[in-house]
């Protein structure tokens, strides 16, 4: 069986566009390969280093949604990243492996850097040596367990591609130690927010939670955006610039043509399509909330499913840091 190894930050409940554009892949995955999901605290912390309650209440809160939305602990090995001090030493040795330049002229580094001027000014202070380095952080948490596939979206992939130059740079060095991970491209596409985004994100104001109680589902999915052309119930719309319909074909609702065909032919209101929506959205998140809620009543087993997988992570971190000790020669 191959490793796939992938990680998520803790800094927030999951949300509709997690579920379809992420762990709906992982779970199509689960089964098929020795799969490592790492809950990456350290990274998280990197952004959020002057938050640590909001960093560790998210690690529980967001295993409980991943184990929620299906993920099943058996077949994936869920693990703290701050549990393994192994990706902390590897960062390190990494560290003199890449070049100040080579990280700032990356394509998610950048973006992120630009992100943040926006919302801090200019300052250069907002950046630091831990944000900037963080793909070399990533490139431990990757290597460290011999991951050979990494399911990602488009916007991680120059992270995987830095984690690639580091393992031949390594092996070029201290000899074939570490194995070059491939990508594994998440299929489905970015899910769009309410508001018409591209992309549903916590920051943007625009998602719905898996946990969202149905007074506020209904009161986001009221809010969504439709055909702006559309003023009067019994006028035409076009569906395909409309959210709720594109919610509605995500939702994959059985009667996708009707809802089209009647906006088209101006035999449907929008308060209706929307009701329709919220119907359908209450009852996808329902199997999902009861688990939450389980688990929010049984914190033991969700610490339990952590403390067994970080263990086995461990092992594996330690048997690559055997290697990689040997290969460096500081194998006191
Ligand atoms: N950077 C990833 C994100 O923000 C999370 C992550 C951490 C990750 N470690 C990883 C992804 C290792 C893939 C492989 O979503
Ligand atoms: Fe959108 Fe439905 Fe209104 Fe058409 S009827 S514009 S699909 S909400």
């Amino acid at each position: 069986m191959k490793t796939i190894l992938t990680g998520i930050r803790p800094t927030g409940n999951l949300h509709v566009g997690h579920f379809f554009g992420a762990v709906q892949n992982w779970k199509s995955l689960q089964g098929q390969y020795e799969f490592y999901l790492e809950i990456a605290d350290v990274q998280a912390l990197t952004d959020h280093f002057h938050d640590p309650e909001m960093v560790r209440k998210n690690v529980y809160e967001l295993t409980i949604d991943l184990l929620s939305c299906g993920i099943n602990p058996s077949q994936v090995t869920f693990f703290i990243q701050s549990k393994i001090p192994e990706i902390a030493e590897l960062t390190v040795f990494y560290s003199n492996l890449v070049t100040m330049s080579r990280l700032y002229r990356n394509p998610t580094i950048k973006t992120e850097i630009s992100q943040k001027k926006a919302i801090f000014g200019e300052k250069g202070e907002s950046v630091t040596y831990g944000f900037v380095g963080y793909p070399v952080s990533q490139a431990a948490d990757i290597t460290a367990f011999s991951g050979e596939l990494v399911p990602v979206g488009e916007d991680q992939l120059p992270l995987l591609e830095q984690c690639r130059e580091i393992v031949r740079k390594f092996n070029s060095i201290y000899g074939d130690t570490l194995i070059e991970p491939s990508h594994l491209l998440t299929t489905t596409p970015r899910v769009k927010g309410l508001d018409g985004a591209e992309k549903m994100g916590k920051s943007l104001g625009n998602a719905i939670f898996l946990n969202d109680s149905e007074d506020v589902i209904s009161k986001k999915i009221m809010g969504a955006v439709t055909d702006t052309k559309k003023i009067k119930k019994d006028d035409p719309a076009d569906p395909e610039v409309c959210m709720v319909y594109y919610y509605h074909k995500l939702m994959k609702n059985e009667n996708l043509e009707t809802v089209c065909q009647e906006c088209r032919q101006g035999k449907r209101g929008c308060v209706a399509c929307k009701r329709e929506l919220i119907e359908k959205m209450l009852a996808f998140l329902k199997p999902i909330q009861e688990k939450q809620a389980y688990f929010h009543e049984h914190p033991e087993e969700v610490e339990k499913i952590l403390e067994e997988g970080t263990n086995k992570a461990s092992l594996k971190a330690k048997d690559t840091m055997i290697r990689v000790r040997k290969s460096m020669k500081i194998d006191y």
